[in-house]
């Protein structure tokens, strides 16, 4: 063991599947007590079972670890504080959390239920506040605060078919730089990690995905999660495994002041905005179309073949 985590108590959230699972597993393996919390449900969030927390849980102890399961929903505000509470009441301490359950309920914007919206929405997004909430009520208490650590995706800029997922994930970076704001005083760091791994999760993903083993993302967040990133906050990286990317902070670009009695007309904004000020340049809509080009190519190869 090598220990970056060596005494450290941390919860992982979807800890019992896919990246979660890798997460955990890395957690103890550097030597961490760690909170497996899974709900034990389906992608889209249905049929619930302890059987998938307790698992991990059952292989971080055969490989003389600590860990403990919690199998609750994540988007109950109870739920966040048992996890947190776990760790506290077994170890004494909440070190880190790392958010990373989640669902996907895709449909087209125009088709989307109401149910299906909150849905995501409530896991994702809400499933991050019950936890950080908890966690940080403990963290700015205890010497040497903690670190929280949110999971959000690529699709946080834009998603086709997935309007919900997008919006959590959007609601995900603001919570979480929010967090890194309020806390930094407590010596409370936040970041969020956008993964991308083989998952049952991303199997369906219709275009080629740079991604590779729901394993590998965890070595960023164990960093993440150590005393060697105490000083890192705010920040969002994209994680491949193969490669780790950093994230542009939010922040005005150009701006233009009125003329006419200091506030704008339409007709001066009309008049002026384009040709000073402008319009940003949309890379998503490049990605579009690539995306929609590769999948055409894929089902007119698929079809030549069958033929
Ligand atoms: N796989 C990718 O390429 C990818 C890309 C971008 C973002 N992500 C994000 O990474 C995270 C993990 O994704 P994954 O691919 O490992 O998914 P996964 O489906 O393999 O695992 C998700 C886990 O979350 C658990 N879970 C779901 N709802 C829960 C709830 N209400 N309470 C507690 N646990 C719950 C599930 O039981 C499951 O074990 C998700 O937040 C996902 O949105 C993944």
């Amino acid at each position: 063991m090598s220990g970056h985590l060596e005494g450290k108590s941390i919860a992982v959230t979807g800890g019992g599947n896919g990246i979660g699972r890798g997460i955990a597993l890395a957690c103890a393996a550097e030597g961490a007590n760690v909170v497996v919390a899974d709900y034990g449900v389906s992608m889209d969030g249905q049929d619930p079972s302890s059987e998938v927390a307790d698992a991990v849980v059952a292989e971080i102890r055969a490989a003389g670890g600590n860990a403990v399961a919690v199998a609750g929903d994540v988007s109950k505000m109870e739920v966040g504080q048992q996890i947190v509470a776990a760790a506290v009441d077994t170890w004494g301490r909440i070190d880190g959390v790392a958010c990373v359950a989640g669902i996907v309920r895709e449909r087209m914007l125009f088709n989307m239920s109401e149910e299906e919206f909150d849905h995501v929405v409530a896991v994702h997004l809400k499933g991050h506040f019950t936890v950080y909430k908890a966690a940080a009520a403990v963290m700015r208490k205890q010497e040497g605060g903690g670190s929280l650590l949110g999971f959000t995706s690529g699709a946080f800029v834009a998603s086709t078919a997935q309007a919900n997922y997008s919006a959590a994930k959007g609601g995900i970076v603001s919570l979480t730089r929010s967090a890194a704001f309020a806390l930094r005083r407590y010596g409370v760091s936040a970041n969020c990690i956008a993964p991308a791994a083989m998952t049952r999760m991303s199997e369906n993903v219709p275009f080629e995905m740079e991604a590779g083993a729901p394993e590998d993302i965890a070595p960023l967040a164990v960093y993440l999660l150590s005393d060697g990133a105490r000083d890192i906050t705010a920040q969002i990286y994209t994680c491949t495994g193969r490669r780790i990317a950093v994230w542009n902070q939010p922040a005005e670009l150009r701006h233009l002041w009125a003329q006419q009695d200091g506030v704008f007309t339409v007709d001066e904004i009309a008049d002026r905005l384009p040709a000073t000020i402008g319009d940003e340049e949309m890379p998503m809509f490049a990605d579009l179309e690539r995306r929609m080009k590769e999948m055409a190519e894929k089902k007119a190869a698929e079809e030549a073949a069958a033929s």
